[in-house]
């Protein structure tokens, strides 16, 4: 009899730890900061935003900031939408036959967390107040009130942080910077009722559109810096 049929051999296949799982997971939604940009413009139009402000800092290793004018998210919402499989988009799988919307795995914010440190601050346009939390690695690190704009702001630091593998083979910034300028051009072209506008180390960038003209609500408003104080005035 060999070793295996007694029960000797120990199992070559083990389930992972759920962390390991949630890694992978998080890797196949986010595996270059361009990916963080579409997720979170996505998410962005779901809301029903008609403005979107994308910035940017050092190719998106900096900081990577959306901020929208959408329905926004209620206090008790905004935690959850972190947890993976967390959405307000389906409750079934019939839902998925008639799905409008862009997102629906309730997997996006979950994932880029699980990479990075995602300050989220929203406030709902049906009433109430701004509500903030601060994630990182998957961990909720603080959450409060926080005074906001109707709408949502999500920026993202530290992308990769804790997966040095994904760091490594990102590609040169400008070539990083280059695929979010080509998708932030896509976007808008794809959302022409919604004005997208990029900032890349504080300055505007013309999306680009591979030729074709912006739509005429893609508005031209003075450049925003992202919020990198706001950010570190919170907890390490
Ligand atoms: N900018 C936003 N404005 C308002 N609500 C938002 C915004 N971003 C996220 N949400 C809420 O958080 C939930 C989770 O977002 P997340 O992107 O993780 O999942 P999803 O959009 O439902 O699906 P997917 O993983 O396919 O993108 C959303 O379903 C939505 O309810
Ligand atoms: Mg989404």
């Amino acid at each position: 009899m060999s070793r295996t049929e007694t029960g000797l051999e120990p199992a070559r296949i083990t389930i992972l730890p759920a962390a390991v799982a949630d890694g992978i997971a998080a890797g196949e939604v986010v595996d270059r900061p361009a990916a963080v940009v579409k997720e979170l413009v996505e998410n962005a139009v779901d809301a029903g935003a008609s403005r979107i402000q994308v910035g940017i800092e050092a190719a998106g290793q900096g900081v990577i900031e959306v901020v929208d004018d959408g329905e926004g998210m209620a206090p008790v919402d905004l935690p959850l939408a972190f947890l993976r499989h967390a959405t307000s988009k389906i409750r079934s799988l019939d839902d998925l036959r008639t799905i409008r919307t862009l997102g629906f795995r309730g997997e996006a914010l979950a994932s880029i967390a699980a990479v990075a440190r995602v300050e989220a601050v929203s406030r709902p346009r049906d009433g109430g107040e701004g509500y903030r939390v601060l994630v990182e690695g998957g961990s909720q690190i603080a959450a409060g009130a926080a005074g906001s704009p109707v709408g949502t702001r999500v920026s993202v630091s530290r992308l990769f942080f804790n997966t040095p593998a994904r760091l490594k083979f990102l590609k040169q910034p400008a070539t990083e910077t280059a695929v979010i300028v080509r998708l932030v051009g896509e976007l808008a072209l794809a959302h022409p009722t919604v004005g997208i506008t990029l900032d890349v180390d504080g300055r505007r960038r013309e999306p680009a559109t591979g030729g074709r003209p912006l739509p005429p609500s893609t508005t031209r408003q003075p450049p925003r810096p992202c919020s990198r104080s706001t950010m570190e005035s919170w907890p390490a």
